[in-house]
């Protein structure tokens, strides 16, 4: 590979911490905060959580391994990257078709992501002007639904995250980006950790615990199995290029498995933090479920901060604190179009921002409108949905295209390269023949076997 490969032409990080920090970033948002919990919820518990952490392991590691590897040796757009890839190997162009179906998942996700970031925004007013802090287990449901019901409200907070994500991509990665997530993404963990430690005092901590640990395996439908493989490469950002991209800034001397594991293993504390935080509120109150849907944590957190000594100041920064960790996610839902734009199409980085920006933000009215006018339920192998365009799209970007270009990925990395160079870039010793049989048979065979049972074809 060239020299001038070695750095790509939209910068680098200037450390390996601040590659691990922008990722973990990328990683932790509203996913672990807002989904986790909810889906966790709908699916039953225990058992969906052990099928999630099994994947986060046997699959989440070694595919973001496989990601940020191809990303550092490519120094492209993912598109770009897997195109130049799959030369130096010898393969079809088509396995820049990874990066192509990336962009497109990225652009959906981010259309219905701000649309939530939109919510928790909401909240912060609306938890630190008072108004929650009057009311009770009915009040603050009402206070919810009057939020998702009325579009033009909802509409103008999507416009406004989706401002501020264009801002921080517009102005680089690494000017705006590196410094919010060095001071924020510490102070989310110690709010957590408050709300843990309210939670711990509600008198059903035990059953949280039950809830979230106990597994229950009659409740294990495909469907569960199926939304628990997706959602550990939504929440690890896997899948789609953003890891690959955030890659392709990191220098080239620091060790690709050590960062993976720092960052797949601090995820998933949030995650299980987040859990540990909402469940016990949940079995608190007996006119809440944790089969809520969406609304889970916006009907229950607020109740706790009304519940707890300065509450009102814990609650307005705890929300937003979520608005900055999904702004740090929505920004490398992105950075692969971004970044393409600017390579192949001679744009700035402030029109591309801006161009795709504008179009995330058009399609992402489909979801304003799906808790309202566009509401509708459908079964999904056997579980309700209720929110019609939205929760079609997140089952199929997370569930459906998540895992596939998860599963490429995997194949081009255990398959098509030559172990000559993912040995080079890994520089592991022992360990590399653990991530080599992982990649190659483990992951791949799983994903395949999960989405086939799907289809009730094994
Ligand atoms: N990982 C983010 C979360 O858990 O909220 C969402 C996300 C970001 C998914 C970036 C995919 C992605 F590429």
């Amino acid at each position: 590979m060239s020299e001038e490969k070695k750095i790509s032409i939209h910068g680098q990080w200037s450390s390996r911490w601040s590659f691990i920090l922008a990722a973990t970033g990328s990683a932790v948002g509203l996913g672990n905060i807002w989904k986790f919990p909810y889906i966790t919820g709908e699916y039953g518990g225990g058992a969906f959580v052990i099928v999630y952490l099994f994947c986060v392991a046997l699959i989440g590691i070694p595919i973001m391994m496989a990601e940020v590897m191809l990303g550092r040796r490519g120094r492209q757009s993912p598109i770009n990257t897997m195109r130049t890839l799959a030369k130096e190997e010898g393969r079809h162009g088509i396995w820049s078709w990874i990066g192509w179906m990336g962009v497109l998942a990225g652009f959906l996700i981010l259309s219905y992501y701000a649309v939530i970031a939109g919510w928790a925004l909401a909240y912060v007013f609306r938890v630190g002007s008072g108004m929650i802090q009057a009311s009770d287990s009915a009040g603050v449901q009402a206070i919810f639904s009057e939020l998702v019901s009325d579009p033009e409200k909802l509409l103008a907070w999507h416009t406004l995250f989706m401002a501020l994500t264009m801002v921080v991509v517009a102005r680089g990665v690494k000017q705006g980006l590196e410094k919010a997530v060095r001071l924020l993404m510490p102070l989310l963990l110690i709010l957590l950790l408050v709300l843990v430690g309210y939670a711990m005092n509600t008198g059903h901590f035990n059953d949280a615990i039950d809830f979230l640990f106990k597994p229950d395996f009659s409740k294990l439908t495909a469907g569960a199995i199926l939304t628990a493989m997706g959602h550990a490469f939504f929440t690890l950002s896997l899948g789609m290029g953003a890891i690959m991209i955030y890659g392709s800034y990191l220098p080239a001397n620091a060790s690709i498995a050590q960062t993976s594991i720092i960052i797949s293993v601090a995820d998933t504390l949030v995650a299980l933090l987040a859990g540990l935080a909402i469940f016990p509120v949940v079995f608190s109150f007996p006119d809440l479920t944790p089969g809520a849907g969406p609304g889970l944590i916006f009907q229950t957190l607020p109740l706790a901060f009304a519940n707890m000594p300065g509450g009102l100041i814990f609650g307005t920064l705890f929300f937003i604190l979520i608005v900055v960790a999904a702004w740090t996610s929505s920004i490398s839902l992105i950075e692969p179009a971004v970044a393409w734009l600017i390579e192949n199409r001679g744009m700035t980085r402030v029109s591309a921002a801006v161009w795709s920006g504008l179009a995330t933000w058009l399609v992402g009215i489909a979801t304003v409108l799906s808790f309202s006018h566009w509401a509708f339920d459908f079964n999904f192998l056997g579980t309700v949905k209720h929110n019609g365009v939205f929760d079609i799209l997140d089952i199929l970007t997370a569930n459906i295209m998540l895992p596939l270009g998860g599963l490429f990925i995997a194949v081009f990395a255990g398959w098509m390269m030559k172990q000559k160079h993912s040995k080079e870039e890994l520089a592991l010793n022992h360990s590399y023949r653990l991530w080599w049989f992982l990649i190659r048979y483990v992951a791949p065979v799983l994903v395949l076997v999960i989405i086939l049972n799907l289809f009730g074809l094994i």
